[in-house]
């Protein structure tokens, strides 16, 4: 079995909780989780070329294994860095004793409200499409939320249409699109088939 079969029968069981139980199985070496890579995701190394974080603050939503939260930190920048479940964060913390990264269980749906337009750079990578279609609007605008004045949102991308059986539910352009709330405004919208890269400013 693929390591998206293991997602999407936990998602199935579990529509909800599904996270936590994946990275419980993870843990226990009955799953394999999909997006534990050992790279930071590559539009973002991109995006932060020639990046100096020093004095900035950056949080990085469902952050996983802490992948893109390492590479940001490894910038200068202090960085926060949030997962819902509380096995995900338990294994980072292990992964990376020694880190100065904040490693938080968090709900992007319902974040602590002193993050409130608290961070220099909000970086959301693919949670927003782990989310079933009808929490997208919501997701969105908690992200939005959260940023103080610069966003990133990478995620793979969909035409307009019916939602796809998921997990994942990719972002259609409407959705991208929809991050321009709260007072934020679209910098640069680029498909780069079959991922969004977008950035947006307060
Ligand atoms: C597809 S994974 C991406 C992980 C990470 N961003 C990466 O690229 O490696 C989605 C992550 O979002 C987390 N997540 C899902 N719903 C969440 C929520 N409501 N609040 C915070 N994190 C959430 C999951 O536990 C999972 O770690």
């Amino acid at each position: 079995m693929s390591a998206d079969d293991d997602a999407r029968r936990l998602q199935t069981a579990n529509p909800t909780g599904w996270f936590e139980d994946l990275y419980a199985e993870a843990e226990a070496g009955k799953a394999s989780v999909p997006w534990d890579q050992p790279h930071p995701q590559p539009h973002l190394v991109e995006w932060a070329s020639g990046t100096d974080g020093a004095g900035r603050r950056a949080l990085v939503v469902g952050c996983g294994y802490g992948r893109d939260a390492e590479f940001l930190a490894s910038l200068g920048y202090d960085v926060v860095a949030f997962d819902i479940s509380p096995t995900g964060i338990a294994t980072v913390r292990a992964r990376y004793p020694e880190s100065k990264v904040e490693y938080v269980v968090a709900d992007l749906l319902d974040p602590p409200a002193e993050w409130h337009h608290a961070f220099d750079l909000v970086v959301e990578n693919m949670t927003v499409q782990a989310l079933p279609v009808d929490l997208h609007a919501r997701a969105i605008e908690r992200v939005a939320w959260l940023t103080g004045s610069t966003l990133l949102v990478l995620a793979v991308a969909r035409d307009e249409g019916p939602a796809p059986d998921g997990p994942p539910w990719p972002l259609t352009p409407s959705e991208i699109e929809a991050f321009a709330c709260d007072g934020l405004t679209a910098r640069s919208i680029r498909r780069d088939h079959p991922r969004w890269v977008a950035e947006f400013v307060r």
